[in-house]
């Protein structure tokens, strides 16, 4: 099993140039950081016909939130690609896993200026995408109260989700924030 975790996740203001840095920055580790992982497994579990290849996403992927715009990108990117990964490998006996975190205690999280809901302990995390990856899941939002957030929210007219996210604090931008997030 191959697990493709590694990811940033910086405040972009596309007004700003040195953001667009930072949002190729995103891409770079996020998504071209993934295919660069799984690549050097693929022909060997094919050949082999069995293994998995598990792709962290996230809940910032499901809908555009203001000022995350390269980490929500990102993250959509992320669970398109890995679909896309699924079903060039069916039948090879090669799986692809999606795993949506919802809100994790992590460096990644701890500055952030907003409510986070049904925050997990890493721990806790982990264990539970162990046992969706185990039991053999394509596609899981972790916790699942945070999937049906994520349901809820990819159904919300843009009008509805538009007026529930304005005013929300946003995330730190590169440079703001006590770690400065690159
Ligand atoms: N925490 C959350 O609430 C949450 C929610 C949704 C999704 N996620 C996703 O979960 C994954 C892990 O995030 P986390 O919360 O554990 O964040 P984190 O504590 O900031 O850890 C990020 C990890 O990514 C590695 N990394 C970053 N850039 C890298 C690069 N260019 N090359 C190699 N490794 C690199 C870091 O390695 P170093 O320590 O060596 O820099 C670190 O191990 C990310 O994909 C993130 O988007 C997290």
């Amino acid at each position: 099993m191959v697990v493709a975790n590694a990811g940033i996740s910086v405040g972009v203001d596309t007004a700003q140039r040195g953001d667009l840095d930072v949002m190729a920055q995103t891409f770079a580790t996020n998504n071209l950081g993934m295919a660069a992982t799984f690549h050097p497994f693929i022909d060997a579990m094919v050949r082999r016909g069995s293994g998995r290849l598990v792709g962290i996403g996230s809940v910032a992927g499901v809908r555009g939130l203001p000022g995350h715009g390269a980490y929500c990108a990102s993250k959509a990117a992320v669970i398109s690609y890995c679909e896309s990964l699924r079903g060039e490998l069916r039948g090879t006996g090669v799986q692809v896993v999606t795993i949506c975190p919802g809100y994790v205690d992590t460096p990644l999280t701890r500055e952030n200026r907003y409510a986070m809901p049904f925050l997990l302990p890493p721990q806790a995390f982990a264990d539970r995408a162990f046992h969706a990856i185990e039991a053999g899941a394509t596609y899981r939002v972790i916790p699942w109260q945070m999937g049906v957030v994520a349901k809820l929210l990819r159904i919300l007219p843009d009008a509805w989700f538009d007026r529930l996210l304005a005013g929300r604090p946003r995330k730190h931008r590169a440079g703001q924030g006590r770690s400065s997030n690159p």
